[in-house]
């Protein structure tokens, strides 16, 4: 009777699927909130890329960490989504080095200046930056060796 065996080797072989096509969480946004998304990348460009910019052309002109490397930093410390945004969305609103969790940047760069961004906007943002593939600069898998690099954890 391996009839038994059918429903657990299908159960396997759906979630290796479902891994395989959302490495980054990308199901999780639905065309109708295709608007939303677009809306959180035109604000995190305007509003977080004048300093996280990712095309920066090495990691001395950087003004900030880059956000893909603090992705992989929150995604750490915070496995859990709803986690993972309540810390971002609190940091951003009103940084202070008590909430930051990265303490190298923190010490380089000084604990990042608050924006002027509504909550609502920052909502957005992290939200993006929660469900999207950022856009990483050219020198930051040389320059993490795997250490940091969001596709290593
Ligand atoms: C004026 C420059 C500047 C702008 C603009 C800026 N940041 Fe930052 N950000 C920094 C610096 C510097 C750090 C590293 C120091 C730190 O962690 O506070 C940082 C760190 C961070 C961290 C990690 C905090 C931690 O230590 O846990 C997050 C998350 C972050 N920024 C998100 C954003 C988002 C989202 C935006 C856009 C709304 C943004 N930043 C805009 C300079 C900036």
């Amino acid at each position: 009777m391996n009839l038994a065996i059918i429903p657990l080797s299908w159960v396997l072989v759906s979630a290796l699927s479902l891994s395989i096509e959302s490495p980054e969480g990308k199901n999780e946004i639905s065309t109708e909130n295709q608007e939303q998304v677009e809306k959180g990348l035109a604000l995190l460009q305007k509003h977080c890329y004048t300093c996280h910019n990712p095309a920066s052309p090495s990691h001395d002109e950087m003004l900030a960490p880059p956000l893909v490397g603090i992705k992989s930093h929150y995604q750490k410390a915070y496995p859990e989504s709803k986690k993972f945004k309540a810390a971002m969305i609190g940091f951003v609103s009103d940084p202070s080095e008590e909430k930051g969790i990265m303490k190298g940047p923190m010490k380089r760069f000084g604990v990042m200046p608050k924006p002027l961004v509504p909550e609502e906007e920052i909502k957005l943002i992290v939200d993006y930056i929660h469900a999207n593939q950022l856009e990483e600069p050219s020198w930051f898998k040389e320059h993490h060796k795997g250490n940091g690099n969001p596709n290593n954890h």
